[in-house]
């Protein structure tokens, strides 16, 4: 356990080296010629850096022993905050006693992936040791500069920005009631950036707080304290928009323009936590407004030359904290439980100007980037097999990575075997790249208790370009019959046309057809 204030000899990653180091990479990508595949698909920080932001996420040091989980940290991200581990009561739980070792591991982790790091959080109600509370007034002050020099001057080098004080406001924009300000008023939030600047003067300081992503009360009253603090000569760098969103409450009112009043004050601003929660179960619906909710964030923050980016409060919903603060809600991130992308994600890559198929920025889940044709090659309805004929065609003005792309043919199993084999008779492609597997629907419709999925190893689909015919079938391992007749998907044409009950998606979210 380390109990003692040591300055921290690692090398700082700087914003603007982790920044040119992006931007190489996607050069050189692009010299390598190509368009992207999977394998070479830019990350979310790549995207952003490009843009001159940083992309990042909260992490907590239970999750780092998950190696999946930190290997999307470490390559995925260029920037990181520590969830809990740099927070007053584990950093100084009895006065005078500072245990660094958790916030440690998270400052390592950066650095061996070069990512910055944001501190969070100095000055705070929540997360603070009871000693602290039943301090004598008049020692507050003191316990307070003491605990913000000891950790900012342990972190120079290793912290790119502070959280100095965090959630200072109430919602209607008085100050929140703590031992600080019961203390010293408002004006320890002056005291606390001075006492972070003489500590670590090359660290960015920001004051931090939720529900003042829009104009409004809140918002209001961080702005008059910005520009209090700066007209009075208080070393204050940024503001955080913490950006918890939830899709029953509505995106926030005007959040660029607020964004940009605080740039005009020579302010930097950054989303520090963002996540957006729904009320479980999640259905398509909320998982749309999700969707264009993280891309209007994105959107906002790269209309906004001072925003200098994003962080994701955490990842994946596997170690997401909206379930045990909001029960009944969840499904917040990017990733889902099992690490696998999520709508949403596809949604930020476009808005970030990623270029495999995420859609329109601003508008995901609106169809027409990709569109599906199909005829039957069956000459019977009522045979042991099912030979769905599939085109799929990019309307989009983008190359489409085909390993992004994945389409549903539903159809009703009848009697028989629940066991399935598939096969690609024939595709330009080369049926080598083409997978097939048959699937149960999670909530069977009428016609459409089965689907055949089909998905691409790689590839990639030029504006206006055609996968050519791809012949697909398939068979109950019994061989007992179908009856095609009301299957979902199913038509009787022998020419291609348009298919729109064959579902396509592209990243998992859907641009084509209408699910049964
Ligand atoms: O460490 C203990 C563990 O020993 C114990 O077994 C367990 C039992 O519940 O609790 C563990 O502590 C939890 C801690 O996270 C570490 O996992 C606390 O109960 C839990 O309350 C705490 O939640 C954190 C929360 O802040 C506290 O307010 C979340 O992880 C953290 O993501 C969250 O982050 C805040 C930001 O700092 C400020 N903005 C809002 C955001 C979300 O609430």
């Amino acid at each position: 356990m380390s109990l003692v204030n040591r300055r921290r000899r690692s090398r700082a990653v700087g914003l603007p080296a982790l920044l040119a180091g992006a931007l190489a990479l996607a050069l050189a990508t692009t010299l390598a010629g190509g368009p992207a595949t999977a394998a070479q698909q830019s990350t979310l920080h790549e995207l952003a850096a490009a843009q001159g932001k940083y992309f990042g996420s909260a992490t907590d040091n239970p999750e780092l022993p998950d190696a999946a989980y930190a290997a999307t940290l470490g390559s995925e991200f260029g920037q990181i905050t520590p969830g809990n581990s740099m927070k007053w009561d584990t950093t100084e739980p009895a006065r005078g006693q500072f245990n660094f070792a958790k916030g440690d591991v998270i400052t390592d982790f950066a650095q061996q992936h070069g990512q910055i790091v944001r501190g969070h959080t100095l000055v705070w109600h929540s997360q603070l040791p009871g000693w602290v509370g039943a301090l004598p007034s008049d020692q507050v002050e003191t316990a307070m500069t003491d605990h913000i020099t000891a950790e900012a001057t342990h972190y120079r080098g290793a912290v790119a920005a502070w959280d100095v004080v965090n959630e200072m406001f109430n919602e209607d924009g008085t100050y929140r009631t703590s031992p600080f300000y019961t203390a010293m008023g408002k004006d320890y939030i002056a005291t606390a950036l001075r006492a972070a600047h003489a500590a670590d003067p090359d660290a960015k300081l920001y004051l931090n707080d939720y529900n003042v992503e829009g104009l409004g009360a809140k918002s209001d009253a961080m702005y008059a304290l910005a520009k209090e603090l700066l007209a009075d000569g208080v070393p204050l760098d940024g503001i955080g928009m913490q950006a918890h969103l939830a899709v029953q409450y509505g995106f926030p009112y005007r959040m660029q323009a607020n964004m940009e009043r605080f740039a005009a004050l020579g302010l930097d601003v950054a989303v520090t936590e963002l996540d957006v929660r729904m009320q479980l179960p999640a259905d398509a619906t909320k998982v749309a407004s999700q969707s264009s909710y993280y891309a209007q964030v994105v959107d906002a923050c790269l209309a906004v030359r001072r925003c200098v980016g994003i962080t994701v409060w955490d990842y994946t919903d596997k170690y997401s904290w909206v379930p045990d603060t909001f029960p009944g809600e969840g499904a917040a991130n990017l990733y889902d439980e099992n690490l696998q992308p999520k709508p949403a994600l596809a949604s930020v890559r476009a808005a970030l100007g990623a270029e495999d198929g995420g859609g329109d920025p601003g508008e995901p889940g609106e169809p027409g980037t990709l569109k599906a044709l199909y005829r039957s090659s069956d000459s019977s309805a009522t045979d042991n097999q099912i030979k769905p004929g599939l085109q799929l065609v990019n309307t989009g003005g983008t190359a489409v990575a085909l390993s992004d792309v994945t389409v549903r043919y539903w159809f009703s199993s009848e009697s028989g075997a629940a066991t399935y084999r598939t096969w690609c008779d024939w595709s330009p492609l080369g049926c080598g790249t083409v997978t097939h597997r048959v699937a149960a629907a999670g909530t069977p419709a009428a016609g459409a208790d089965h689907y055949l999925e089909v998905g691409f190893g790689s590839g990639s689909l030029a504006p206006g370009a055609s996968t050519g015919e791809i012949q697909l079938r398939l068979n109950k391992t019994d061989w007992s019959n179908f009856d095609e007749s009301d299957d979902y998907s199913h038509s009787t044409g022998t020419t291609y046309s348009d298919a729109d009950r064959i579902a396509v998606y592209v990243g998992g979210e859907l641009v084509w057809g209408v699910e049964p």
